[in-house]
């Protein structure tokens, strides 16, 4: 199974356009945050919550409900004293995060890793100081593919909490050949469309952009027209979706976002550009974010992808817990993605 998932892995990287590059990374806008009063008889546990970026619409849901949903677990007995930092996009910021956590002695640690490659030098920092990690949304990958990273497997106290990237990119990919004319608006027989893509190091992205396609692929012929990096980021989508717009006009028929956030920046380009979705361009993101799932109703985007911020933090929360009091954590938890259409 694991040599399975390798070579699928490998075929996926080789998919797409070919042609993206990294731009710059978006502004950051808030800082440090601490939660919940500790208070007086009862047992309080600190938690350190390290997110790669206060500036990510689907990261502030999900921090928001990481420290939500702590709230709801305490009791006269027991308090979480949960501190939130932003990593702001920096691998050397969010690693002094990390070293001033183990400082203050947090009793456990929920990271969402800026960069993935540092994984390893974290996890050490973290499982010498013998605090108990949960890494979330960002997968560091193994040699063999998905739930093979050794610093995880090897560390009884390091888990990784997370939704399969392969599939929320298969759904998309289905959203658009399940429409009537398989997103062939055109009728030549192929359907051509740009890609937006998030941070490339990112499995998400990387996974996204490939396995749209491939499921897209089993029910018509494709053409990439253009695959750009926005990464993750509202401005860049709309920017990439505008230019691409004035280079190809009516050649695009699909564009592909791997998140919500890009895709409402490509909605916003495509409505400047007198085009209209679902008749003649289609728009598909991954997140479900609110007005997303307002403009799927309402046939401003033709689908998304439910990425379940809530069964994540929730899962990743109720693992943080299970540390704290002593108990066996798994090396992987999944969250299921859910397809999102009118
Ligand atoms: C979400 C993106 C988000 C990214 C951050 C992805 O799973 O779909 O919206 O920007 O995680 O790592």
């Amino acid at each position: 199974m694991k040599k399975l998932l390798a070579s699928l892995f490998a075929v996926a990287l080789l998919v797409g356009c070919g042609t993206a590059t990294s731009e710059g990374t978006p502004a950051t806008t808030e800082t440090e945050t601490t939660t919940t009063e500790a208070s007086g008889d009862a047992k309080t546990y600190n938690v350190g919550v390290a997110i790669y970026q206060f500036d990510d619409n689907f990261m502030t849901l999900y921090r928001n409900e990481i420290e939500s949903y702590f709230k709801t677990l305490e009791t006269d007995a027991v308090k979480y004293n949960v501190t939130i930092v932003d990593g702001k996009n920096d691998m050397a910021e969010q690693s002094n995060q990390i070293d001033n956590f183990i400082t203050q002695g947090m009793d456990v640690i929920i990271l969402n890793l800026v960069q993935t490659s540092s994984a390893d030098a974290i996890i050490d920092k973290v499982v010498g100081a013998g605090i108990p990690l949960v890494l979330i949304n960002r997968e560091p990958l193994g040699e063999d593919g998905d739930e093979s990273y050794k610093g995880i497997l090897d560390n009884p106290t390091v888990c990784y909490v997370g939704a399969d990237a392969r599939q929320s990119g298969t759904f998309q990919g289905e959203i658009i050949a399940e429409l009537p004319d398989k997103g062939d608006l055109n009728g030549d027989g192929k359907v051509s469309y740009i890609m937006i893509e998030g941070d490339p190091e990112n499995i998400d992205a990387q996974y996204r952009t490939t396995y749209s396609i491939k499921a897209l692929e089993e029910a018509i012929a494709v053409e990439c027209l253009d695959d750009q990096v926005g990464n993750w980021a509202q401005a860049k989508g709309q920017e990439i979706t505008a230019n691409a717009l004035s280079q190809y006009g009516d050649k695009i028929e699909v564009v592909f976002c791997n998140n919500d956030a890009m895709a409402l920046g490509a909605a916003a380009a495509i409505t400047a550009a007198g085009r209209k979705v679902g008749e003649n361009i289609y728009l598909v993101g991954v997140d479900a974010l609110d007005e997303c799932q307002e403009m799927v109703k309402n046939g401003e985007m033709t689908g998304t992808v439910l990425n379940d911020h809530i069964g994540q933090s929730h899962t990743a929360v109720d693992v943080a817990v299970k540390a704290l009091n002593g108990e066996a954590m798994d090396n992987y938890y999944w969250v299921d993605y859910v397809k999102v259409t009118k």
